[in-house]
This record gives C-alpha cells, sequence and structure tokens, in this order.
C-alpha cells in the first residue's frame, strides 16, 4: 500500500488537479493499493475524480463521536459510506495538537465501527529512539489502541504506519533496516496479541523515489504512507511503481 498524506496543502481546485494527476500516474498499478488523503474541504470534490480508478480516499483525521456539540471536528459518520479510510494518530496531530493515545484509539474503534478503514500511526521522537526507547513507545502507543478495543479487528480494516518523528518532512529518512527493525517488531508486537491478525505495516519518514525501493525490499516493510512527495504526482507515482515491483518480487519468492 502506498498513501500520500497531503497534509495541510493545495487549494481545492488544486487538490482536484492533484488527484487527477495522480490517477494518471498509477494507472498501470495493479498490485499495490494507493490511497490518497486530502484535507477534509477537498474530499467530496476529490471522489468523482478517483471513480473507477481504482485510487482510494482517506481522511487525514477523524473525530471519535458521531454528531454534537465539537466545534470544528468531523465524525466518522459523516465520512462513511463514500470516504474509504481515515488517518489516525499521526505525528503532528499527537505532538503539535496534543493527540493523547487513548484519543488515538477512541478514533480507531470509531472509524471501524464505521466502516472506514484506518491506518494507525505510531512511532518514537529523536530523544526516545536515543534513549533506547523505540520498541516501548511504539509498544505504548498500539496498547493504547487495543485497550479500546473488544476483540481484533478484521486484518483488512487496518494498516500500521510506523514513521518516527525524526524522519517526518526532515529529508533524514531511516535506513531500510532501522525501520525494517521497527515494523518487524511492530508485527511481532500485535501477532502477541491478535496472533493472526496482523495487518500490513507501512513506513513514512522522508520516503522519496530515491529511497523508497529499498525500503520496500525489506521483509516486513509493506508500502509508505508519503507526505511531502505525496504533493508531486509523478513523484507519487515512482514510489507506487517501486511498491509495484517490490510486490511483483514477492510474490515470486
Ligand atoms: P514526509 O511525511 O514524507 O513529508 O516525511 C510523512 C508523513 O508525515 O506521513
Amino acid at each position: 500500500m502506498v498513501a500520500g498524506n497531503w497534509k495541510m496543502n493545495t487549494t481545492v481546485d488544486e487538490g482536484v488537479a492533484l488527484a487527477r494527476a495522480v490517477c494518471a500516474a498509477v494507472a498501470a498499478t495493479r498490485r499495490v493499493d494507493v490511497a490518497v488523503l486530502p484535507p477534509f474541504t477537498h474530499l467530496w470534490a476529490v471522489r468523482p475524480v478517483l471513480e473507477g480508478t481504482g485510487v482510494r480516499l482517506g481522511a487525514q483525521d477523524v473525530f471519535w463521536k458521531d454528531s454534537g456539540a465539537f466545534t470544528g471536528e468531523i465524525s466518522p459518520a459523516m465520512l462513511a459510506g463514500w470516504c474509504d479510510m481515515t488517518l489516525v494518530g499521526h505525528s503532528e496531530r499527537r505532538h503539535l495538537f496534543g493527540e493523547r493515545d487513548d484519543e488515538v484509539g477512541k478514533k480507531f474503534v470509531a472509524s471501524l465501527a464505521h466502516g472506514l478503514q484506518v491506518i494507525l500511526a505510531v512511532g518514537e521522537t529523536s530523544e526516545e529512539r536515543d534513549d533506547g526507547r523505540t520498541f516501548d513507545v511504539v509498544d505504548r502507543q498500539l496498547d493504547a489502541v487495543f485497550a479500546e478495543l473488544d476483540g481484533p479487528p478484521a486484518v483488512d480494516a487496518w494498516v500500521i504506519a510506523y514513521e518516527p518523528v525524526w524522519a517526518i518532512g526532515t529529508g533524514r529518512t531511516a535506513t531500510p533496516e532501522q525501520a525494517q527493525d521497527v515494523v518487524a517488531h511492530i508485527k511481532q508486537h500485535v501477532r502477541a496479541r491478535f496472533l493472526d491478525g496482523v495487518p500490513r505495516v507501512l513506513y513514512g519518514g522522508s520516503v522519496t523515489p530515491a529511497n523508497a525501493a529499498a525500503l520496500f525490499a525489506e521483509r516486513d516493510i509493506d508500502g509508505a504512507l508519503v507526505g511531502g512527495v505525496s504533493l508531486r504526482a509523478e513523484e507519487f507515482g515512482v514510489i507506487v511503481g517501486a511498491a509495484e515491483t517490490a510486490a511483483s518480487a514477492r510474490d515470486t519468492v
């Protein structure tokens, strides 16, 4: 899977044009699940552009209540039925907007309850990594979500994105070995809890056409959550192409 998180970029018109360009750039894709995550204001306008292309639509965040006096928030009920997925727990939500682990868990559960697939982002800061606490931090972030669940989610209903905070928007990508190490740990942690219910795990943080293939060659990395480069359709298409090549290679092993 390769998902493009546009963050707070583009006007509605620019976003519609970008969505068209992305669809053209990934038209040859067969095996990779491609998604775009435009700002909320763009979702309704982008939806028809994606029709029939196989590219799926996601929201960058969601609130956990269905409706009510929550000024400025968007509920999963508002997205259900026409939007395919949500992203929860992105590090910018956690660190810039003070979102807590348990709130991320509530957003996760609310999305699933409305039939929306969820991408759950986890990852450590550079300080936490330097202190040797990377695994503890991702375990804590995952466990806070599991605490909100009654049982294991269907394996295709969720995706995890491992995004080291120090690699996001910094140009400082994790090495393929660093990313593989944490992604393998995440899968092990989920397996210990849900046995066969291990979802795909993506890597995110300064993924570019230059480093994508090496990341996707790692055994446990199942794709990417792309920020900055997702605003440039052709380069995003190159990353999707690298995932397509990696998926074919896995199939022939
Ligand atoms: P980046 O962002 O690719 O710009 O580093 C990744 C993300 O925040 O999902």
